[in-house]
C-alpha cells in the first residue's frame, strides 16, 4: 500500500516561521473575546475569576517515544491549568494523547486555544451540548500561529467525552490526518449522583484510549498517501494501522488487584471497529455509552465499539489469582453478509462501484480485510495483588435517564446513506458544502425528532450527530457479527448503521440555536465529504 510519512519535512520546514509567530500569540491577555453570544458576561468585562475551569490548550508538532528505539514526530495537544480544581487535568500515559479534562457538572469553562500548527484547525468538544460557535465547526477555523478563546458551562450527564480536531476545506478535510498525527484527548464529566453510586475511581478508574497505527522502520507514523488504487481503497474503507496503541503505547499491560475496577473506553481511531471481550470467555459488564451511566448493567459476550463511541465497563478481578493475567481483546468478526469475497463480487462490483477497470487488481484478501477484523490484544490486566474491599456492582445505575421522548406523531426525518461512483459515500445525495443547509436540514429548537439513517452501502457508517445526546429507538435488518455486541441502551451521540440496516434515534434540539453537524465518523468518509450541517431554528 501506498503510504507516506507524516509530512515531516514541510512541518519542520514550515515550523521555523510559527514558532516566531507564536511566541507573539502568547503574549497577550489569556481571557480573550467570548465567541459564545449565550454567554451573559461581555468579553470585555470577564476575567479569569468569573469562571471556574480556565485552561490554555496547545495544539503543536513534538516528538514523542512511542515504540522502542526513535521517537516519533507527532501533533498532540498539551494543556495548562490557569483557574479550577487541581485534578482538572492529568496527563495520559506518557505519550502524545492529549491530557484527560476532568470537569463537574455546572462548571463555566474557559478555553483558550493556540494553534501552532502549519495548518488550520478547530477543537471540537465531542458529545458536549454547547453553543454552536463553540463546538469547534469547520467554519470557524484557527489559523496557525493564531489563537482562539471559548466558553461553555458544563451542562451534560457525568460520562466519558472527549476533544479532537474538525477542519475542514475547499479541499476536503483533516479530521483524519491531525487525529491520526496524536490530536485527541478524553474529557470526563463528574456528577453528585454518580459520585453517589461508589463506583471504583482513584487508580480503579482507568481511562483506555484505542487507537490502530502504522509506523515506518524508523518509527515515524505513516497515513495514507498519493493517489494510486491502494490509497483509494484506504479512503473508502477508512485507514487502518497495522497496531493498536493504548493511550498512546503499544502492548498496554495494567497491574490490578483482586478489585473491582471501572474501564473507560474511547475508540479514537480513524475507521477501526473493535468487538470487545474478555480472553478467559468472562462476560463483558457494561454500565455506560457516550452519554453516561445505564440504568441498569448489561452483559455480553462481547461488545461493539465504533469510531468515536465510548463504552463504560465494569470487570472484578476479584475472581482472578495473583500471578494471574486477563487481556482484552477485540475478537475476530466479519462484516460480510454472504461471507467476505462473495458479497465484493456479487455486491460491490456488481454495482459497478468503482468500474470495470478495478475488477482483475483486488484480491480477495484485500476483500476480507476491507470487511472484517482480525483478533487483537488490547490490554493485559496482570493480577499482582490481593484485596479485600470487594465492592459490588449497584443493580441500579443513573437515574436521572430521560424517558423516551418519543409520540405517536414525532416527526420522522430521513437520511439514506448511498455510495456515489468515484466520489465517495453521500448523505441523502449530498457531500459537504461548507456551512449550507438544505430546507430538510433544518429542525425547529425545542422540538423532538427521529431521525432514520437508511444504509444502503456495503460498509458500516457510525453516524455522529453534535451539540446533543439521542436515544437509539429502533433498528430493522443488516445482521453481522457485530449486532450482538450492540449496545443501544442508554444516550449516545454516535450510532453504528450496517449495511442494508435502517436505525432510527430520537433527537430533541434544546437550548441553542445554529448551526451543528451530522456526519460519518469513519474519519476518512468524513473527511471525504460524508457530512453535512443542519441548523437549529426558532
Ligand atoms: Cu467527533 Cu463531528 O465529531
Ligand atoms: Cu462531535
Ligand atoms: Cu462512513
Amino acid at each position: 500500500m501506498n503510504k507516506v510519512d507524516l509530512q515531516r519535512r514541510s512541518v519542520l520546514r514550515r515550523l521555523g516561521g510559527v514558532a516566531a509567530l507564536s511566541a507573539l500569540a502568547g503574549s497577550g491577555v489569556w481571557v480573550g473575546g467570548f465567541r459564545s453570544s449565550a454567554l451573559a458576561a461581555p468579553a470585555s468585562t470577564a476575567t479569569a475569576g468569573s469562571f471556574d475551569v480556565g485552561l490554555r490548550l496547545r495544539a503543536h508538532p513534538d516528538e514523542v517515544s512511542i515504540l522502542p528505539g526513535a521517537p516519533s514526530d507527532v501533533w498532540r495537544y498539551t494543556a495548562e491549568r490557569i483557574v479550577g480544581p487541581e485534578d482538572t487535568l492529568t496527563p495520559v500515559g506518557e505519550s502524545y494523547a492529549g491530557p484527560l479534562i476532568r470537569l463537574r457538572r455546572g462548571q463555566r469553562v474557559h478555553v483558550r486555544i493556540d494553534n501552532e500548527l502549519p495548518e488550520d484547525t478547530t477543537v471540537h468538544w465531542h458529545g458536549l451540548h454547547v453553543p454552536s460557535d463553540v463546538d469547534g465547526q469547520p467554519r470557524l477555523p484557527i489559523a496557525p500561529a493564531t489563537s482562539t478563546t471559548v466558553a461553555f458551562d458544563v451542562v451534560d450527564r457525568a460520562g466519558l467525552y472527549w476533544y479532537h480536531p474538525h477542519p475542514h476545506g475547499p479541499d476536503g478535510g483533516r479530521v483524519g490526518f491531525q487525529s491520526y498525527a496524536g490530536l485527541a484527548g478524553p474529557l470526563i464529566i463528574n456528577d453528585a449522583a454518580e459520585r453517589a453510586l461508589g463506583l471504583p475511581d482513584g487508580e480503579r478508574e482507568l481511562v483506555l484510549i484505542l487507537q490502530d497505527r502504522t509506523f515506518s522502520n524508523g518509527n515515524e507514523l505513516q497515513y495514507i498517501g498519493g493517489g494510486g488504487m491502494g490509497a483509494m481503497m484506504t479512503r473508502m474503507r477508512g485507514f487502518r494501522g497495522e497496531q493498536v496503541l493504548v493511550n498512546g503505547h503499544p502492548d498496554a499491560r495494567r497491574e490490578v488487584s483482586t478489585q473491582p475496577y471501572r474501564l473507560r473506553l474511547l475508540n479514537g481511531s480513524n475507521s477501526r471497529i473493535y468487538k470487545l471481550a474478555w480472553s478467559d470467555g468472562r462476560m463483558v459488564t457494561v454500565i455506560g455509552t457516550d452519554g453516561g451511566l445505564l440504568a441498569k448493567p448489561e452483559q455480553r459476550r462481547s461488545v461493539t465499539l465504533a469510531p468515536a463511541q465510548r463504552i463504560d465497563l465494569w470487570v472484578d478481578f476479584g475472581d482472578t489469582e495473583p500471578g494471574e493475567s486477563v487481556q482484552l481483546v477485540s475478537e475476530e468478526y466479519q462484516l460480510g453478509m454472504m461471507g467476505g469475497g462473495d458479497m465484493m463480487d456479487r455486491g460491490m462490483m456488481g454495482q459497478g462501484m468503482m468500474g470495470d477497470r478495478m475488477d482483475g487488481m483486488m484480491d480477495r484478501g484485500m476483500m476480507r480485510d476491507m470487511m472484517g477484523s482480525e483478533r487483537l490484544p488490547l490490554v493485559t490486566f496482570a493480577v499482582v495483588a490481593r484485596a479485600n474491599d470487594a465492592g459490588t456492582l449497584p443493580e441500579r445505575l443513573a437515574q436521572d435517564l430521560p424517558a423516551s421522548p418519543v409520540q405517536a406523531d414525532t416527526p420522522v426525518r430521513r437520511f439514506e446513506l448511498s455510495m456515489r461512483m468515484m466520489q465517495g459515500f453521500t448523505i441523502n445525495g449530498r457531500q459537504m458544502e461548507g456551512a449550507t443547509v438544505a430546507d430538510d436540514e433544518m429542525v425547529r429548537l425545542g422540538e423532538t425528532e427521529i431521525w432514520e439513517f437508511v444504509n444502503n452501502t456495503m460498509m458500516p457508517h457510525p453516524m455522529h450527530v453534535h451539540g446533543l445526546q439521542f436515544q437509539i429507538h429502533e433498528r430493522v435488518g443488516g445482521r453481522t457479527d457485530l449486532h450482538d455486541g450492540i449496545i443501544d441502551a442508554g444516550l449516545h451521540d454516535t450510532v453504528l448503521v450496517f449495511p442494508e440496516e435502517r436505525v432510527r434515534i430520537a433527537l430533541t434540539f434544546k437550548d441553542f440555536e445554529g448551526f451543528y453537524m451530522y456526519h460519518c465518523h469513519n474519519m476518512e468518509h468524513e473527511d471525504a465529504g460524508m457530512m453535512r450541517y443542519y441548523k437549529v431554528v426558532a
